[in-house]
């Protein structure tokens, strides 16, 4: 995820703002650069790569000499790939900003900027908000009013830190659907995406509120409302470590990735519906036409990646009737797939380095077909090799379990497949323009709601915290959820998991269930319920501790079980949603319980790069 810093104050702003971005490092991140302002010149130093490379420039660069005042950025990309000319700051020889957020409006904005005369350096949605903010001040010659007007063109969620050339001593900054906090300190003050980027210095800061504009200066800082009205502000104090600070308050980041999980699906969403509610493509390769033509869909991946495929192959089958198969990436590339003409092969991958899926994505280039990625993270070498990509915009996962990757790439293939179902006359306009608004408005409200159950997951997690073998049972999508809360719940707590489809135990599993074993049974689908709930009792009778996740709604027989999660309920069909955050909470109570390194489990890395 991108980092700002902005510093104003009577030390030399340099050094102050590449501590910022260093203790921003954890974030993740793909390039660095900074903004001063010296000898009336915004001057930009920006480079891909490490914070090194950026100290490097900074040294051969003419910079010399101390400067009060500047902005300074980590990139983690989202729009262009990552590269000198898409690193911030992005603006004119007048105005300079840093961005972290997606303009959903860039386009648009573009071209009418073009059209007035403006010239674009950079593939990136920020260029367009930076020229933006420097056409409305040229015309007002007001810092503050400019961003008030920028913020009522601008669609999206953006944190923003500008330099003016006129106004030296000063760092602007506003905010919406994206955090920004000012600090104060005796030696200056401070604009930041994060706390730790200032927490060396003070540990006072003020939050800024969506909408709020605040103007830092080495005196402190003002802020005023949509109306340009000062406000008041409180002043609050950081009790954190450092460590603390990087994980937001949280105790881990896998806790931290699961409470992100409502923003990262609006982020993923949000940017790929049209004015008029439909989800977007936007790859000429998936046209509606093209999309209609389709005959087969082979989804590849690995891990975590490939049962967020599993979901999508319930998904595109139930609302496009076409057929479509999953395959493990290491199977798939050396099986020698059969391919036909109008086949689709949809890879993906949160790093988009995975040896298997990389290989998987070249053979089925070879082979001749359309290839699809799905990946988090842009220019990595899946996203560079495909024919197509589609973009989770999830922010970096620094847990080596990954949930809130998984819960983006679920949102990508539903997205995908209502587009599919209506370019095949499968749904209706209308149809596929309510699944859009609940997939964008609802489920974040629903995992919102599934996150405040955390205190009955670590119950659970508690109770059964000694056992030595559980099981996860389903049917449809909620077996797809089992495949993968038995992974995350093995990966994270050691202990052993089996999933299966909920009528498969009989046939030779169930002689594993003894007196106490833990069955997780899931049952949200209301068609199923009735055939689920024998294959608990099935169970129950051998002697296993049955825990039911029901959605919220349905009657759960006190009888049949010995806890229940009520799910908070949403369609049937994007039910995985709530449930699988309630999966992941699970898991990591298993884990916190055991007393395990949650974020860094034994024997695993976050991007395998070996096959
Ligand atoms: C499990 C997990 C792994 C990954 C798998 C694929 O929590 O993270 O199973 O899902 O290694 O990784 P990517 O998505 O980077 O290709």
């Amino acid at each position: 995820m991108c980092g700002i810093i902005g510093y104003s104050g009577g030390e030399n702003a340099l050094p102050i703002l590449l501590d910022g971005l260093k203790a921003l490092e954890y974030r993740g991140y793909d390039s660095a650069g900074v903004a001063v302002i010296c000898k009336n010149a915004v001057r930009v130093v920006k480079t891909r790569g490490k914070l090194e490379s950026l100290t490097q420039k900074l040294k051969e660069s003419d910079f010399k000499g101390s400067v009060h005042c500047g902005i300074g950025h980590t990139r983690w990309a989202t729009h262009g790939e990552p590269s000198d000319l898409n690193s911030h700051p992005h603006g004119t020889g007048c105005v300079c900003i840093v961005h972290n957020g997606i303009i959903e409006n860039y386009a648009s904005l573009k071209s009418e900027l073009i059209g007035r005369g403006a010239v674009f350096s950079s593939d990136t949605d920020t260029e367009a908000a930076a020229l933006l903010i420097d056409d409305l001040y040229r015309k007002c010659g007001d810092p503050v009013l400019s961003l008030i007007k920028a913020s009522d063109r601008l669609v999206g969620s953006y944190a923003i830190a500008a330099v003016f050339r006129d106004f030296p001593g000063k760092v602007y900054a506003m905010r919406r659907d994206s955090p920004l906090i000012v600090a104060l300190s005796d030696k200056g003050s401070f604009i930041a995406s994060d706390i730790p980027a200032f927490l060396k210095y003070t540990n006072r800061y003020i939050r800024l509120d969506e909408g709020e504009i605040a103007v830092i200066s080495e005196n402190g800082a003002e802020f005023f409302d949509r109306e340009k009205a000062p406000v008041k502000k409180r002043c609050e104090t950081a009790a954190w470590t450092l460590e603390e600070a990087e994980k937001g308050g949280y105790a881990h980041f896998m806790l931290k990735e699961i409470h992100e999980e409502p923003y990262a699906v609006s982020q993923t969403v949000g940017p790929r519906v049209s004015d008029d509610g439909m989800p977007l493509m936007g790859i000429d390769e998936l046209s509606d036409e093209k999309l209609a033509g389709l005959q087969r869909i082979h989804i590849v991946a690995c891990g975590t990646a490939m049962h967020a495929g599993l979901v999508g192959k319930n998904v595109i089958e139930k609302l496009a009737a076409l057929p479509t198969d999953v395959e493990i990436s290491s199977e798939f590339r050396y099986k020698d797939p059969i391919l036909f003409e109008g086949d689709l092969v949809i890879v993906i991958s949160q790093s988009g380095e995975t040896a298997d899926t990389l290989g998987a994505l070249r053979l089925a280039k070879s082979k001749g077909a359309y290839t699809l990625a799905i990946v988090n993270v842009i220019g990595s070498s899946i996203a560079r090799e495909a024919d197509g990509v589609i973009y989770t915009y999830a922010g970096p996962e620094i847990a080596v379990a990954s949930t809130k990757a998984y819960t983006v790439q679920m949102s990508a293939l539903y997205m995908f497949a209502i587009r599919l179902a209506y370019a095949k006359g499968k749904l209706s306009q209308k149809e596929a323009k309510d699944m859009t608004h609940e997939l964008l408005y609802e489920i974040p409200k629903a995992i919102e709601k599934a996150l405040a159950l955390e205190e009955k997951c670590a119950h659970i997690a508690k109770k059964y915290v000694n056992s030595k073998d559980i099981f996860f049972i389903g049917r449809g999508l909620d077996y797809a959820m089992c495949l993968e809360a038995s992974l995350k719940l093995k990966e994270i707590s050691y202990i052993h998991c089996e999933a299966y489809a909920a009528g498969e135990m009989k046939h030779g599993t169930i002689s594993l269930i003894e007196d106490g074993v833990p069955v997780f049974a899931l049952a949200t689908s209301e068609r199923l319920l009735k055939k689920t709930l024998n294959n608990v009792l099935e169970v129950r009778s051998r002697g296993a501790s049955i825990i039911l996740a029901v959605r919220e709604g349905f009657e759960a027989d006190g009888e049949i079980c010995d806890d229940v999660l009520y799910v908070p309920a949403v369609s049937e069909l994007f039910m995985p949603f709530p449930v699988s955050v309630l999966l992941q909470l699970i898991a990591y109570h298993f884990s916190l319980c055991k007393g395990n390194d949650v974020d860094k489990p034994r024997n695993l890395a976050k991007s395998v790069t070996v096959e």
